[in-house]
């Protein structure tokens, strides 16, 4: 509805800004046009006419069919628009056009997204060609699955007030100066964690007394379940890390800190608790620490193994994965690998995988059958189509630090679409990572069915792969 109101105002808007001579007696001049705009003259021009005409070229791609649906690469066009296939393209105003153009391709755009284009910001139509000019395979309406987690400072978070549709899984990337803590504290949520750069080690109690402490490093994974209190100090590059809890409303502010607990209780219950004097706790801070310097972790992470009659958390039910150094199953376009409570027990319900798409390569069309992925893009550009039944498909672009969501069994794919490599984490809630792949069930279908419903000639489907390919290689000329 907004976007038929903005339609229908430019053609009075856009002849205003042209300004023409003002009429004499009217006040404010310059702000009416003259009479001789009432009604018919042969000077007057149709209102087409009237715009400037901006210059454009199309990228690669941008002529094929609607259904070919490439990706577009505006990162270097001029003057991105959104055309695709054989419309609008006679006409190249930007102003009229493309909305006709937008509206016969039934963009689905907020009314701010018009704004912007109004505006000539093209900044944002750069990175998500495809809500500029989605592929004509696109329909109706999905969630929204991508979020761009970016933004200042040391926590970036995205949660349902962000993703509404993201139920499940909540996520923050934090970093830590070198010696910074993440305070000692615990939350309601199970918290599991990839460490993107740097190192840091981490320790915890939990509910039998053992202790655990560990460093972690760059592409290592570990995991605190629900309610089990533990701190985080960056070691001496400081770290960055990824944090994903089993709950989509999640927020980094509701956990419970060291801190607070000490601030909330009386003091003479304190007192009592740990059987010292009142004043004994006449120093501690009067306000939460959260993020904070400390003392440099001792070198020697034997100084911080507190071994005491409980004994430690049996190796087995450890809190580490040390995921970096665990090869990656080559595959044809990049690479893959899995961690999941069959290696990594603790982490009951965290599945997990990273995989690297190298250039024109693609993650292979497939869906989750026993939940959502929610996704972290950690290097590269991307795009996904996501396919909810019955019949809609969103494409949306992402690129490092972007946060994707595809709800349990709807199809998606993820094909890299920059020069350099693309580096994602998909995570499950499930005990076990599975995914169905539409060219393993199709190439594993007998084939008279296939073709009776497809119409693919038996010559195709014998050289369909019946193995899971996980990431196909692509063309990256
Ligand atoms: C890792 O951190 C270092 C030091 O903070 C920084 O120079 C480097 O760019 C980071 N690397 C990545 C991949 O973020
Ligand atoms: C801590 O001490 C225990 C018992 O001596 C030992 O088994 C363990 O390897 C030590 N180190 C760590 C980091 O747990
Ligand atoms: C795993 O998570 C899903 C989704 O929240 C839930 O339905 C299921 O019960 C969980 N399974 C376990 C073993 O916790
Ligand atoms: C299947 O494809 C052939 C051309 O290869 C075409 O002649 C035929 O009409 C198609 N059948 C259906 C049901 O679409």
């Amino acid at each position: 509805m907004k976007f038929q109101l903005i339609v229908t105002l430019l053609p009075v808007v856009l002849p205003l800004a042209h300004g023409a001579p003002a009429r004499r007696d009217t006040p404010n001049p310059g702000l009416r046009g003259t009479d001789s705009l009432v009604g018919y003259s042969a000077d007057n021009s149709g209102g087409s006419d009237s715009r400037p005409d901006i210059e454009y070229t199309l990228v690669p791609g941008q002529k094929e069919n609607l259904e070919i649906g490439s990706h577009l690469d505006f990162v270097k066009a001029d003057n991105p628009q959104p055309i695709r296939g054989p419309t609008g393209s006679d006409d190249p105003g930007p102003s009229i056009t493309p909305f006709t153009t937008m509206y016969y391709l039934s963009i689905r755009l907020h009314a701010d997204r018009i704004l912007s284009f109004i505006a000539g910001n093209y900044d944002y139509d750069r990175i998500n060609s495809d809500k500029l000019a989605p592929p004509g395979t696109d329909h109706g309406e999905t969630i929204n699955a991508q979020w761009p987690m970016d933004g200042a400072g040391w926590a970036r978070q995205e949660n349902t007030n962000v993703m509404p549709d993201a139920k499940l899984m909540a996520g923050v990337d934090m970093r830590l100066a070198p010696a910074g803590y993440r305070e000692l504290h615990w939350h309601v949520a199970a918290e599991w964690s990839l460490v993107l750069n740097g190192s840091c080690r981490i320790q915890a109690v939990n509910e039998n007394g053992e202790t655990f402490v560990d460093d972690v490093t760059a592409g290592d994974v570990w995991f605190f379940p629900p309610g089990i209190p533990h701190s985080i100090q960056a070691l001496d590059d400081g770290v960055e890390f990824l944090l994903v809890f089993d709950d989509g409303d999640f927020s980094e502010d509701n956990t419970f800190l060291a801190t607070e607990v000490f601030l909330h209780t009386p003091r003479e219950v304190l007192s009592k608790n740990f059987g010292v004097d009142v004043s004994a706790f006449d120093k501690i801070p009067d306000d939460e620490l959260y993020i904070f310097k400390g003392t440099p972790a001792p070198a020697d992470i034997e100084e911080q193994n507190v071994t005491t009659t409980s004994g430690l958390i049996p190796r087995a039910l450890s809190y580490s994965y040390h995921f970096s150094e665990q090869p990656a199953h080559e595959v044809a376009g990049g690479s893959v690998k899995i961690v999941d409570p069959l290696t990594f027990p603790i982490a009951s319900n965290f599945s997990a995988a990273i995989v690297t798409v190298h250039p024109g390569g693609m993650r292979e069309i497939h869906w989750h059958p026993t939940s959502d992925e929610w996704t972290f893009f950690i290097s590269g550009q991307g795009r996904a189509t996501l396919f909810t039944a019955p019949n809609s498909a969103t494409t949306f672009d992402y690129s490092g630090g972007d946060v994707g969501y595809f709800p349990k069994s709807n199809s998606h794919y993820i094909e890299n679409t920059g020069d350099g490599d693309l580096v994602f984490v998909e995570v499950l809630q499930a005990p076990e990572f599975t995914d169905m792949a539409l060219g393993q069930w199709i190439a594993s279908t007998p084939k008279q069915i296939v073709s009776d419903t497809l119409n693919l000639s038996d010559d195709m489907l014998n050289n369909f792969k019946t193995e899971k390919q996980y990431v196909v290689a692509g063309d990256s000329s």
